[in-house]
């Protein structure tokens, strides 16, 4: 397979082992082991550590442990353990379910600007594949219905949406989920919803929609432990769909990865199982860090502009400066060790990406170097550009 080159992806390796302030990061601060078994009250702590580094490395359940799929089976209407599958993150659920519905030729509509697998791995199957833009109006973004029924025809086999947004932040309301998934069924097509910002709502927000699986069999939904847990290096994602879908995408992730890691599945059990505690940490970070950038945006309003995420970990700053985002980035990284991500790498211009689930010291530090920067920009004579 040919595939186009993942542009975020190489952008972020190339600086992310090197700065100090990588405030575009699309996760929260990722919790450490000993956080993990903190959740436990004391008598639990001492005998849970004990069962893991007891635990005999053979291989694991292939689609995942039984428990960890009834665990997340739970939480979705008329689903069962058969209905999930346990992935490498959910950036192998996404490309198992790519490979398994699709075939050259087929008709494909995806959300854009995103998370690039979501139309390059359809394109390097061979799909036709139809863009959906999430609308920017200013520095504001939503999605636009009335688009998406324009794109969708007879031949349209899949629709690829995600919800909450990367990398802008938008969300789809459960009204228009539910017109997304109308529209999917009246054509015999499926939506595959990537969800790997669920449980993200924010204290100023939207409330988020139902997983499209709750809607019925024409949605499968796609979840990860790395948003809102704060655990992406454990590489557990998961699939949520009708059970033969599971059986497809198994049958192909027996020439892959074959199985989840063993402790990782353990782990993600354990943070599965006191989540509410997880997901109001990463409340409090989201928190602190929207606060600071309100301030930051009104404070440098002349230059940036935002409309906070809705619900998830990004969005997408708008900056006035005369200077491709690109160029920026790389100076903002190599001069003053921050880090944001270019909005070419979305292709949009004049964008930076930028994510509020940072440790909120690194996070205010960095903004105040962002402004640094703009200002050593503006007396070496970069102008503003007429909006
Ligand atoms: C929308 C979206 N989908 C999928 C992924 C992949 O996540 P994982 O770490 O679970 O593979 C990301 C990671 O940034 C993402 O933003």
């Amino acid at each position: 397979m040919k595939i186009e080159s993942f542009a975020l992806e190489r952008w972020m390796t190339t600086w992310e082992t090197q700065v100090e302030y990588d405030i575009a990061e699309s996760g929260i601060l990722p919790l450490t082991t000993n956080d993990l078994l903190d959740l436990l009250p004391v008598a639990e702590r001492a005998a849970t550590l004990d069962h893991l580094l007891d635990t005999r490395l053979g291989y694991s359940e292939a689609p995942g442990s039984h428990e960890l799929r009834a665990a997340l089976a739970a939480t979705y209407a008329a689903t069962g353990p058969e209905n999930i599958l346990i992935t490498t993150g959910a950036i192998e659920a996404n490309y198992l379910l790519f490979n398994t519905l699709l075939d050259p030729g087929d008709h494909v509509v995806a959300v854009h600007p995103a998370y690039q697998q979501l139309y390059s791995v359809p394109r390097a199957i061979g799909c036709d594949v139809r863009l959906w833009s999430v609308r920017a109006e200013g520095a504001h973004f939503h999605y636009d219905l009335d688009e998406l029924e324009r794109l969708v025809t007879p031949r349209t086999r899949l629709i690829v949406v995600n919800t909450p947004h990367n990398p802008t932040g938008a969300i789809l309301s459960a009204a228009n989920l539910r017109r997304v998934y109308a529209l999917a069924e009246s054509v015999g097509a499926r939506v595959l919803c990537d969800e790997a910002y669920r449980w993200l709502e924010l204290p100023a927000g939207e409330p988020l929609p139902p997983p499209i699986r709750d809607l019925g069999d024409s949605g499968i939904s796609v979840g990860t432990f790395s948003k809102p847990f704060g655990l992406p290096g454990l590489r557990i994602g998961w699939i949520a769909a009708p059970a033969e879908i599971v059986a497809a995408c198994w049958a192909m992730r027996d020439y892959i990865t074959l199985s989840p890691g063993k402790l990782n599945d353990a782990l993600a059990l354990l943070a599965f199982r006191h989540r509410d505690k997880i997901i109001a940490r990463t409340r409090g970070i989201v928190a602190a860090n929207l606060a600071t950038a309100d301030k930051w945006f009104a404070e440098h309003a002349e230059i940036v502009a935002w409309t906070p995420p809705r619900a998830g970990l990004l969005a997408l700053m708008r900056y006035r400066l005369d200077i491709p985002s690109r160029a920026l980035a790389d100076r903002l990284a190599g001069e003053y060790s921050v880090m944001l991500a270019p909005g070419d790498a979305f292709g949009y211009e004049y964008h930076l990406r930028l994510g509020v689930g940072q440790d909120p010291e690194i996070f205010a530090t960095g903004l105040a170097r962002t402004a640094a920067c703009f200002a050593d920009l503006r007396a070496a004579g970069v102008g503003l550009r007429a909006e």
